[in-house]
């Protein structure tokens, strides 16, 4: 099962937007490489409106979408179809899905990503979501079971802060949005560590001496990680 910091398994896959190779053809790109248990299916369907709702948004903080499930190519092509034509959810209808869709009817994929967890179900894949940086490392994993639809806010925020933390060298607390305080490096030294203290550091506050945050401004982090 890929963890945190390996590089994204390798595969060669068919989807609703032609042949992909992965991670090759996303080089440059965050990518968020997503499972869902099964088309036609009301959560995933949920799920399929809201990714598509959020796509513009991550675009413009270079990150593409890729879903996979385990059914076929023409079981995804009709129900995207069907999405577009017939269903309305939170208010959004006629949704065209435009990020591809794998088909892993031979769960190859899905299985070098440990997105068959057989506890849960043997037969679909759980709702994984792989955070693959421009190098094509793994950045964060989440895994949802079936009956629980993802956070989309999270997603997004969790983009946002992996890029922003690349960006300025920092770490982001609980919760953190842009414009909230973030992490510097704890102090790797006693004599840092008592700088710190005594307020000798430059612009921090330090609640102990191994936990100091900055400010850091929204505009700054939007320039440093929004392209164009
Ligand atoms: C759903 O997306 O609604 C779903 C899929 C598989 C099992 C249970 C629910």
């Amino acid at each position: 099962m890929p963890r945190i910091g390996d590089a994204a398994p390798e595969f060669t896959a068919i989807s609703t937007q032609g042949t992909i190779n992965f991670p090759q053809d996303y080089q440059g790109s965050w990518v968020i490489l997503f499972s869902h248990p099964a088309d036609f299916t009301p959560v995933c369907t949920s799920e399929f409106m809201t990714f598509a709702s959020i796509e513009e948004k991550l675009a413009e903080v270079n990150t593409k979408l890729v879903g996979l499930s385990i059914d076929g190519l023409y079981s995804h092509i009709a129900w995207l179809r069907t999405i577009k034509e017939k269903v309305t959810f939170n208010g959004m209808s006629n949704v065209e899905v435009k990020f591809p869709l794998i088909e892993d009817i031979t769960m190859e994929v899905a299985s070098k990503y440990g997105m068959i967890q057989p506890g849960e179900s043997s037969t679909k894949a759980v709702r994984a979501v792989f955070f693959i940086d421009p190098k094509g490392m793994i950045r964060t994993i989440l895994y949802y079971p079936l009956s629980v639809g993802r956070n989309f806010d999270e997603i997004y925020r969790t983009v946002v802060a992996l890029q922003t933390a690349d960006a300025f060298s920092i770490a982001t607390p609980a919760d953190w949005r842009p414009g909230s305080d973030v992490i510097v490096p704890t102090a790797g030294s006693c004599g840092v560590a008592k700088a710190r203290m005594d307020g000798d550091e430059g612009e921090m506050t330090c609640h102990d001496w191994f936990f100091c945050t900055k400010k850091l401004d929204e505009a700054e982090v939007w320039k440093a990680i929004k392209k164009n």
